[in-house]
């Protein structure tokens, strides 16, 4: 089942609208218009993702609260990158590099709505140039919640141009309640037995690390508060982890397990990307309170952002992030949530 209501004004009066979707067990997923963010998730009586309860906090905020990012996840070199010699300049938005997007990016925009069955279809199109990518792209994301208490994120994509792409969803996780205040105590189980490297500035280098014998493996299930404060350089670097994990395999399959280790609450995550950015809220600083009127420290929860490599369209021994003219982009992302 899924309901509309008014969720509220943007600063330039465009409406925002909340969606509910809600299975027979009375799991809830709430997702706004704006960002096409993921506003609430709330299982078993405990909402396990971190959010706002008005428009003007998600406009104010720059941590890309629960939305969908894009063009392109993550890092881009120096802003810039190539398509048949021709070079693109994207704006520098994080350090020397253009992150997740750039300043107006898709967590900022207004989706266009409209609801089939059970699942919601959110619209974007972005304008050739836009923060400097080429083609005009058309992008559908189609959210859907089924009775196994699975949320499925369906991402679309169409250019007119060859260009770049990469689409995922940024929301902050906490198994043990959103209002829980740290991500120390959560069991992980990532599916990867590689990562890509960052530099000083969590831009991938190019070099590929293998997990094993350091905090970045999570082959086998580890508590995060014992690994996140080792002393490993990439650690360091990150001030926590924010890297890109290599999941093992191909096509649609597990890429990982967290358990809240207070609530019980365990999930699973499934995709069909080569990778995923375990990013632990490192950096997390935002000024207006969350719902409930709580206060989000740093670490206060985790970003599980199923993607393509960062970096990819300046490094050619990643898995390439070209849309040709014409081609379909399609990417699926599943969160599936049990108690024990
Ligand atoms: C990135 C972090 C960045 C954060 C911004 C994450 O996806 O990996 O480096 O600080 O997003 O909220």
């Amino acid at each position: 089942m899924i309901r509309k209501n008014l969720f509220g004004y943007t600063k330039d009066e465009k409406e925002v609208d909340k969606y509910t979707l809600e299975n027979k067990k009375g799991t809830v997923v709430t997702i706004i218009t704006l960002g096409g963010s993921i506003q609430s998730f709330v299982f078993q009586g405990i909402d396990m993702v971190l959010g706002f309860d008005r428009v003007e906090d998600y406009e104010s905020q720059d941590a890309y609260m629960g939305a969908i990012v894009g063009r392109f996840a993550n890092r881009i070199g120096n802003g810039t990158f190539q398509i048949e010699g021709k070079t693109y300049t994207l704006v520098k938005n994080n350090g020397p590099n253009h992150l997740h997007g750039g300043l107006d990016g898709f967590h900022r925009k207004v989706w266009r709505s409209e609801v089939t069955e059970d699942s919601l279809h959110l619209y974007y199109t972005s304008p050739n140039g836009e923060e400097g990518y080429p083609g005009t792209l058309e992008t559908e994301v189609i959210y859907s919640l089924d009775e196994e208490d699975a949320l499925s994120i369906q991402y679309k994509a169409k250019s007119d141009q060859d260009t770049v792409i990469n689409l995922t969803n940024h929301s902050y996780f906490n198994l043990n309640g959103h209002a829980y205040g740290s991500l120390e105590e959560h069991e992980l189980q990532i599916f990867a037995d590689r990562f890509t490297e960052n530099d000083e500035n969590s831009l991938p280098t190019g070099n590929i690390r293998i997990v094993m014998h350091s905090p970045m493996d999570f082959m086998h299930p580890q508590l995060l508060l014992r690994r996140i404060n080792e002393n490993y350089d990439q650690i360091v670097l990150g001030n926590g982890y924010d890297h890109n994990w290599i999941v093992t395999g191909n096509g649609f399959r597990r890429f990982l397990k967290a358990k809240g280790l207070q609530s019980g609450i365990t999930m699973e995550v499934f995709s069909d990307q080569p990778a995923v950015q375990m990013y632990t809220a490192n950096y997390l600083t935002v000024k207006a309170k969350g719902k409930e009127g709580v206060f989000y420290p740093k670490r206060s929860g985790i970003c599980f952002e199923t993607q393509g490599f960062p970096n990819s369209p300046n490094i050619n021994h990643f898995p390439s992030p070209l849309l040709k003219a014409g081609q379909l982009y399609e990417r699926k992302t599943t969160f599936r949530v049990k108690n024990r």
